[in-house]
């Protein structure tokens, strides 16, 4: 071990830095350097106290997060008991608070420090000789627990204390509290991750300082608020008196010295000057960005102070002034389901009427179902309700004692309460989702939205303004409705709307004939772009559905699979599975959402309003291969059926109807293992599920009727392979595919000896040059059309 007198001063060089760093973050927030420097530096001081092991001590910066305590925290006596405080919860007893005072100290209008009373938790902390030694609870307020290791892990617990004029022994008396903001981004992570969220930014503070690893609380954004200095009796004698004689000198050391200190102490007079900042701060409390319960007046005066000395536990001189409480305990009436734009579920609780925070709460939120999961709440438990800051009340925790003999488990209801159609938990397994998206009024306008979107049904001139006030006043409920208006509809509305607004309309401002043209030209612009639309091609208006999890790409795959909406509307959502790209979670939300009447109803209407599909066409020969019973009942998620135990019952049974029908013992005589067998006669005893397997199968011998004959006269290109490139114009690259692919062609990417013909479209460039070298025949897109018209056999 060198004891290099270089690295000595490189290490004290360091430790100043960071300790700089951290007083100008945390307590003049006024950083100096970059959170990258800091880290440099503290890896650099790392570095060095592993290289020279003697120069790491423990008020160095890097010694915050130590190792886990064994069992339990050691007991600490405090040097000076920590006392509480008198509670004040009306103006009379401040008055007579101060009264008291003036009288005792025959003093009048005495000054206060006052302060924010921080809703954390109590903490005593030891310096000697400015190097932090100790720190505890409160406990009893005689002896409470050692908490040191967890309390260094705090960023803003100076280790070490600035400058020359600190006494050998001090206590400092603050709280610990750890910021709103970061408590809600610490539970959102806990929730996202399923851990489990904290109840409340105190019993986050509480609980971080409580663990035996502090591994654990370094990772809990915590923060030390001082208040309060002590010298204990100790140091009597050896020290003399502190320099000062207000406390509010007292808090200007503090911060002096290293530590944060609110910004929002002040000293006020007399009672009306208390009175005044408890309300000014009331008024600011929600946007604080830590939790308080109150404000608390301290007589200025460390001489007063003394004189007025203390009852039992609580000081003379110092009042806590409380706020109406912000959690309160009522009765869970009900647990009703709201529904957001999208669909999506929240449960909301409704609570017999409480006032929490000042506010009268009759709803909290929830959250989600497994948040009533956890939480284990019943109907009809009384639970403790939480208001903080701007959020939505919530509901925190069942009070234990809380529980009658009556109260009822909840479930999540089968059906939105809106639309009536059915609730579906997501993939994710938490949330719940209204499958009723076209037909749900509580996402009529986010459904009307995507409807007209450009990439949907791109209907220009539909914004977001006129979806709401052709919704609001009750013109369209549902994206039918849209073809069914009429100018005088939408010259109605737009009258209603400025009447709504207070704005004047254009026609009255203007006179004449071409004043009301003006007026009504955005109402025609409208109109004939709605009426655009109803030409509509399939995949735009399977998108435009807004069906969850089909975006662009599923509705084309859908469209030029099976060709045509009514194929698709009522197909049983494992044949959706045939698309190749569509998996189970997909076929099932198209499922879903077809099985809802409400949208049913709506497709429906925009056909009876006339929107006609422009380019429906039979199914796609390619779905033959996939259109056997066994690849059906394997599509069908039935427990335990694998893809070979499918194929072994559709050879021995051959139709759905005959494998509902028949007896568990004939499955096994058909070779299936037992637990098989039972699993899959458990599985058909749901109806629904057999229901869904008689249906898919007729479904999909009608799909297979309706395909095109793949015989030789139907699939002339049966063999052949052809390259498609350059632009065509009459159709897409994709449609040309399709078609050739119908008549039976391969089509290929690239061209070679093998190629039987290339279509060249515009600026066709080397697979062009590539088919004439090879002399391979080149067919333009006026010949490809004419063949696609009469398509025969290329020999
Ligand atoms: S001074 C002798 N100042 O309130 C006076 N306490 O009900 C000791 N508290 O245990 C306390 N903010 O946890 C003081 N600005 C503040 C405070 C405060 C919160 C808490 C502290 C104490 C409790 C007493």
């Amino acid at each position: 071990m060198s004891h290099d007198p270089q690295a000595a001063l490189e290490a004290t060089r360091l430790r100043r830095l960071i300790e700089d760093a951290n007083y100008r973050y945390y307590v003049l927030d006024d950083p100096a350097i970059t959170d990258a420097d800091y880290d440099l530096a503290l890896r650099a001081l790392e570095k060095l106290e592993t290289e020279h092991p003697h120069l790491r001590t423990p008020d160095s910066p890097t010694q915050r997060v130590g190792i886990a305590v064994s069992g339990t925290f050691d007991p600490v006596r405090h040097a000076v008991p920590m006392l509480s405080l008198a509670n004040a919860f009306t103006d009379e007893e401040v008055k007579d608070f101060v009264r008291r005072i003036e009288e005792r100290l025959d003093w009048r209008e005495p000054s206060f420090s006052v302060e924010p009373k921080f809703d954390g938790l109590a903490i005593s902390l030891r310096y000697e000789d400015g190097v932090f030694v100790r720190g505890a609870t409160r406990g009893d307020g005689a002896v409470g627990e050692d908490v040191s290791a967890n309390l260094r892990t705090v960023r803003n617990l100076p280790l070490r204390l600035r400058g020359d004029d600190v006494p050998s022994l001090i206590e400092v008396r603050g709280e610990i509290v750890m910021p709103r903001a970061d408590f809600l981004a610490y539970n959102r992570k806990m929730l996202e991750s399923g851990g489990k969220p904290l109840a409340n930014p105190r019993n986050g503070a509480a609980g971080s300082l409580r663990q035996l690893d502090p591994r654990i609380t370094a990772q809990r954004p915590l923060r030390f608020y001082a208040y309060g200095l002590n010298l204990p009796a100790e140091s009597e004698g050896v020290e003399a008196a502190l320099p000062f004689e207000r406390h509010s000198q007292a808090l200007e050391k503090l911060r002096e010295w290293g530590f944060t200190i609110t910004e929002l102490a002040r000293i006020a007079t007399g009672s009306e000057g208390l009175l005044e900042y408890y309300r000014g701060i009331g008024e600011r409390r929600d946007g604080l960005p830590f939790d308080i319960d109150g404000v608390v007046y301290k007589l200025d005066s460390l001489a007063g102070q003394r004189e007025m000395g203390h009852v039992s536990r609580a000081p003379r001189w110092a009042l806590a002034h409380k706020f109406p409480a912000q959690e309160q305990a009522t009765r869970l009436e009900a647990i009703d389901v709201q529904i957001g734009r999208t669909g999506a579920v929240t449960p909301v609780a409704r609570l017999a009427p409480v006032q929490v925070g000042g506010v009268v709460v009759t709803n909290a939120t929830l959250h989600n179902a497994d948040q009533i999961a956890r939480l284990g709440v019943r109907i009809g438990d009384t639970v403790i309700v939480r208001r903080a800051g701007d959020v939505i009340p919530e509901i925190v925790r069942v009070e234990g004692a809380g529980r009658e003999g009556d109260s009822q488990p909840w479930a999540m209801p089968a059906q939105c309460p809106v639309c009536n159609a059915e609730l579906v938990k997501d993939e994710d397994g938490v949330a719940w989702r209204c499958s009723g998206g076209l037909s749900c009024p509580a996402q009529r306008n986010e459904s009307l939205r995507h409807f007209a979107s450009r990439r949907a049904m791109d209907i220009e001139g539909l914004g977001e303004r006129y979806i709401e006030d052709l919704a609001g006043f009750g013109y369209v409920r549902s994206v039918a409705d849209l073809y069914r208006l009429t100018l005088d509809d939408l010259l109605e509305m737009k009258r209603r709307a400025d009447e709504r607004d207070g704005t004047t309309p254009e026609h009255v401002v203007k006179s004449g004939a071409k004043a009301g043209k003006v007026a009504s030209k955005w109402a025609e612009n409208l109109l004939s772009a709605i009426d655009a639309s109803r030409n509509a091609q399939l995949a735009r208006l399977l998108f435009a559905l807004g069906i969850r999890h089909v975006g662009e790409s599923t509705a084309k795959a859908l469209a030029q699979w099976f060709g045509d909406l009514e194929t698709i509307r009522h197909l049983p959502w494992p044949l959706f599975k045939r698309v190749p790209d569509i998996g189970g979670e997909v076929a099932r939300s198209l499922g879903h959402f077809f099985d809802q009447t409400g949208n049913q109803q709506v497709i429906d209407g925009l056909l009876e309003a006339g929107v006609r599909i422009a380019d429906a066409h039979v199914p796609s020969p390619r779905l033959r291969d996939g259109l056997d019973f066994a690849v059906l009942l394997a599509d069908c998620d039935i427990p335990k059926l694998t893809t070979v135990r499918a194929a072994q019952v559709a050879v021995a049974f051959g139709d759905a109807q005959s494998l509902i029908d028949t007896a568990e013992h004939n499955l096994v005589t058909a070779g299936l293992p037992a637990e098989t067998a039972s699993a899959f006669v458990a599985w058909r005893e749901t109806p629904s599920n057999a229901a869904l397997l008689v249906r898919a199968d007729a479904a999909r011998r009608e799909l297979l009727e309706n395909l095109p004959q793949a015989d030789a006269a139907s699939r002339p290109l049966e063999g052949v392979t052809a390259v498609l490139t350059g632009t065509l114009s009459a159709l897409t690259r994709d449609e040309a595919k399709e078609k050739l692919e119908a008549l039976g062609a391969k089509v290929a990417g690239s061209v070679s000896k093998k190629t039987g013909f290339v279509v060249a479209g515009d600026a066709a460039g080397s697979k062009l040059d590539k088919a004439r070298e090879l002399g391979i025949q080149v067919w333009d897109e006026a010949r490809l059309l004419a063949y696609l018209q009469a398509p025969a056999s290329l020999a």
